[in-house]
């Protein structure tokens, strides 16, 4: 169970007695956008042939492949790049080599991972419900082109696996004419819940993470996170965020003192950002990664404009750590430290700054605490941000499954690129 502290000025919970029913109608799946609510309970439907099935795929790749290319955009590639990097770290010694293609339209960027795996025989796992999305249907076609440049038409079926809708979109009906080998993103869960589907699980897997365990972490959240207000954190979490922005604290602050969940916080910047930013609400998700952000942004948010709150991600115990020796001439002027483990040093940093920020700066802060970080503690973690994403969403009046907004850009860019209307 994840633990929530809260610091700094005191508010009031707002609209108590609305609570009880939005718990209701997240649990009997009745609220706007209800058929987008199959998250809910997924991980607890998987069966071991589902899970078997990944790992095989996960085990083909390994076995025939020297990369993986994972080609997707959004909700379809930021659950794996999180997971991925929140459990073997930024530079992880043995890790099977997975590059990460079609989340920008970036010439250097796409340019220069095309170099990366030129020389690489690489398998791809293609990642777009709806099939359709511009940015990785080019990384996908410049990567076919590579594969039969060098490996004739017939590698394509072997080298490529797709997640995608069951029975629509261009990407299901290539798949099924080429013969790829696919997952299906179920029709009830969207894009930036789909971390526990195929999408999230099968480059964990080819990462060489534990699958079970995070499914395993999903079905422990699926449990604690359906449990009544009092004894839900989620939900607390839920409505602490919304009566904050009641009181008018406009911008969340996502922070953690690991750099490795950095984009664990682009997961959460998508997660809440596209799921309450619309009618013209909704909190802005930002993130801090410190200390190293103490010395950019901590100015600001310990003096600047009181328009924000923090939530603490807050790992007890790390993975790894490093001790730090006495020197002979003390030159920098250390030895104080001297043997005192790096973790250490960096809660006194975590301590030292909860306070000044919220006891000197005024800012409110939740503070979220697991004890350590595995595939397990993650899974529950991602779906304790998931269901208090729905419940406060839900305070907000507002759909959290639906994101009309994006549409814009794409038309206003497919006009300029003069894309032929559809007959
Ligand atoms: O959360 C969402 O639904 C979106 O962010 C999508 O994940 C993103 O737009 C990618 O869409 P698709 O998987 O259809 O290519």
């Amino acid at each position: 169970m994840i633990t929530i502290k809260t610091y700094g000025p005191k508010f009031e919970l707002k609209e108590k007695e609305r609570y009880s029913t939005i718990e209701k109608i997240i649990s009997d799946k009745s609220g706007q956008g209800n058929d987008f609510l199959g998250w809910l309970d997924y991980a607890s439907k998987y069966s071991k042939e589902d899970l078997k099935k990944i790992k095989d795929t996960a085990k083909y790749i390994k076995e025939n492949y020297e990369a993986l290319v994972v080609v997707g955009i959004g909700g379809s590639y930021l659950g794996s790049k999180a997971a991925i990097d929140a459990i073997n770290g930024l530079y992880p010694e043995n890790q099977f080599p997975i590059y990460f293609l079609g989340n920008n339209l970036s010439s250097n960027y796409t340019h220069q991972v095309l170099e990366k795996i030129s020389n690489k025989h690489f398998a791809v796992n293609v990642i777009s419900k709806s099939g359709t999305t511009t940015e990785p249907a080019i990384a996908f076609r410049l990567l076919k082109e590579m594969i039969t440049t060098k490996y004739g038409k017939e590698e394509l079926s072997k080298a490529i696996i797709a997640c995608t809708d069951e029975r629509k979109g261009a990407l299901r009906k290539e798949a099924d004419e080429m013969g790829y080998v696919t997952f299906i993103i179920p029709d009830d869960v969207g894009g930036r819940y789909s971390v526990i589907t195929p999408v999230g699980l099968l480059p964990m897997a080819v990462a060489g993470l534990d699958i079970d365990e995070f499914v395993q972490g999903f079905i422990d959240g699926e449990k604690n996170y359906s449990e009544t207000y009092s004894k839900n954190t989620a939900y607390q979490y839920g409505s602490n965020r919304y009566s904050l922005y009641s009181k008018g604290y406009k911008v969340e602050t996502y922070i953690s003192y690991e750099p490795h969940l950095a984009m664990l916080n682009e997961w959460l910047k998508q997660l809440y950002g596209e799921s309450e930013g619309k009618d013209g609400k909704g909190l802005l998700p930002t993130s801090l990664v410190c200390t190293t952000d103490l010395h950019s942004m901590g100015q600001f948010v310990q003096e600047g404009s009181k328009v924000l709150f923090e939530t603490i991600i807050n790992i007890e115990t790390p993975k790894y750590d490093v001790t730090i020796k006495e020197s002979d001439n003390d030159l920098d002027g250390l030895n104080y430290l001297a043997g005192k483990k790096l973790s250490y040093i960096n809660e006194q940093a975590f301590r030292g700054t909860l306070a000044a920020h919220s006891e000197v700066g005024n800012v409110p802060v939740n503070v979220l605490t697991i004890k350590e970080l595995t595939e397990r503690s993650l899974g529950e973690l991602m779906y304790f941000f998931m269901r208090a994403c729905a419940f406060s969403a839900y305070l907000l009046n507002i759909n959290p499954f639906n994101q009309p907004g994006v549409e814009v850009y794409k038309s206003n860019m497919f006009k300029l690129l003069g894309k032929p209307s559809k007959k």
